[in-house]
């Protein structure tokens, strides 16, 4: 795929759809345990493209622009059925996302990043019955070089481990894949973070692709390459930083997802707007009917709109530095409940939605943010009719107990994102008042 390599906004591409060229210095993210990210703030200037995206009635400009390759009509085909590609820019692991409706009957777009001639798709009991068939159709069509096997397992989060892997691995050795195959993940967060490390460790490591079917991985986990697995004793906490070639998002898919599923996903979008992104939280608040109601045009928007914000912050700090942490607001309450009351009780968006609020409310204790700004959230998560407080089995014990094991623990210090400023500001910081977090433990928990 062509590249924009100009060193200025592309003004051309009619505002607010512009092609961005955003470029940050890493020491302004890692030099200290404290960063500020509102996205308004991003300085544009010359450097490498971090996030690249075009309007739907200007498909891909970039692509049919100046010393492009001429393309063959299939590509041409597939371009014009693509309303927004995202790119995430990792130097030459540098990947597109597409988003679109219609995504998965486009052969094309799928076929230009397999490597080799076997693929393996990788899909629960779920989501098979209802996509696995177009997309082997899609790697298929017309390239009968392509060989196309497949590996359904259970569904649920409990499955999301080292046994399941296995099952993945016994697939591909018995039906002989090689180093050049490629492993597809179909499904949601918890088929994509397998199945992608199921690919950084097979063979030491295989072409990866993501097809995310729900809007919680669409907008979040299917983007930036954390791939992993549970261990009985702690989420993700075995994996890989692993990039895939490619992130096809249908959003048709998005059709047959559940009510609680869209909230679930709805609440990473809340929590993009509130770390660094406070224009895209004042169109949450607006249009949040709309995007509950699946209108397609509002969907659109918010995945678009989400991968910028994750792509951007992945391409300056992939392995987590500082920057990424960022991306967890409220996690480590959440990761708490998800523990303490028990995984597939809650829904993962559902936990993170009641930890942004204490997040939220431990800022305000430190008078960090105002007032309005705990209403706002309270607000928003109301309305997408997410939790805004942890269900009432929780104690200050059990979150304590969790949050002592927190991924983000560090030398036993526990550091936590909390917002400060306007909306769209905030820190990942160890330097808080102990007081403020037990005040809002206290304040959520019965005891
Ligand atoms: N890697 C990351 O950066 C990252 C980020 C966020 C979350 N995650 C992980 O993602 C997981 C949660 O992902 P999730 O919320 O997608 O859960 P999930 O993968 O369990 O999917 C939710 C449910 O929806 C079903 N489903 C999926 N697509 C569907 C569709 N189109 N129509 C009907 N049903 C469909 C699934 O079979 C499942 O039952 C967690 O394990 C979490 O740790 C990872
Ligand atoms: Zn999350």
């Amino acid at each position: 795929m062509a590249a924009c390599n100009s060193s200025s906004i592309c003004s051309s591409i009619r505002s607010p759809e512009r092609i961005r060229h955003i470029h940050r210095p890493l020491s302004l993210i890692s030099s200290s345990n404290v960063c500020l990210l509102r996205r308004d703030a991003i300085s544009v200037s010359a450097g490498r493209i971090v996030a690249c995206f075009a309007s739907k009635d200007r498909a891909l400009p970039r692509i049919a622009a100046g010393s492009a390759p001429a393309m063959v009509p299939a590509q041409q085909e597939a371009e014009a059925r693509v309303s927004t590609v995202v790119e995430v820019g990792l130097g030459d692991r540098s990947y597109p996302i597409y988003i679109g409706s219609g995504l998965l009957d486009v052969p094309d777009l799928l076929q230009r990043h397999v490597a080799g001639k076997r693929v393996l798709v990788v899909t629960n009991t779920s989501i098979a019955p209802l996509y696995l068939e177009r997309v082997v159709e899609a790697l298929t069509n017309g390239n009968s070089n392509i060989s196309v096997d497949s590996v359904i397992l259970p569904d649920g989060e409990k499955y999301k481990n080292m046994e399941t892997m296995m099952q993945v691995f016994d697939k591909a050795i018995k039906s002989r894949m090689d180093r050049r195959c490629t492993f597809v993940a179909l499904g949601g967060g918890v088929i994509g973070d397998l199945c992608g490390f199921a690919a950084a460790t097979y063979v030491r490591g295989v072409n990866f692709i993501q097809i995310p079917t729900t809007l919680m991985a669409q907008v979040d986990s299917s983007v930036g390459g954390k791939t992993g697995i549970n261990h009985p004793l702690a989420k993700n906490m075995i994996g890989a930083f692993y990039q895939p070639q490619c992130v096809l998002i249908d959003t048709d898919t998005l059709n047959t997802l559940p009510d609680r599923e869209l909230a679930s996903g709805i609440a990473e979008i809340v929590k993009y707007g509130l770390i660094r992104d406070a224009d895209f939280f004042e169109w949450q608040e607006k249009n949040m009917h709309a995007l509950l109601a699946r209108d397609p045009n509002a969907l659109a928007y918010a995945i678009k709109r989400s991968c910028e914000n994750k792509a951007e912050v992945v391409s300056l700090d992939e392995k987590e530095s500082g920057l990424r942490a960022t991306l967890n607001l409220g996690h480590t309450f959440g990761h708490a409940i998800e523990a303490g009351f028990g995984y597939g009780q809650w829904l993962h968006g559902e936990a993170v939605a009641a930890g942004m609020v204490m997040a939220v409310e431990m800022s305000y204790r430190l008078g960090w943010i105002d007032g309005t700004i705990v209403e706002r959230v309270l607000n928003i998560l109301n309305q997408a009719k997410l939790p805004t407080s942890p269900p009432e089995m929780m104690t200050v014990e059990l979150f304590k107990a969790a949050m002592a094991v927190d991924k983000k623990v560090a030398d036993g210090v526990l550091r936590l994102i909390l917002l400060k400023g306007p909306i769209g500001g905030c820190v990942f910081t160890a330097d808080f008042d102990q007081k403020a977090l037990d005040d809002t433990l206290l304040a959520f928990c019965r005891r």
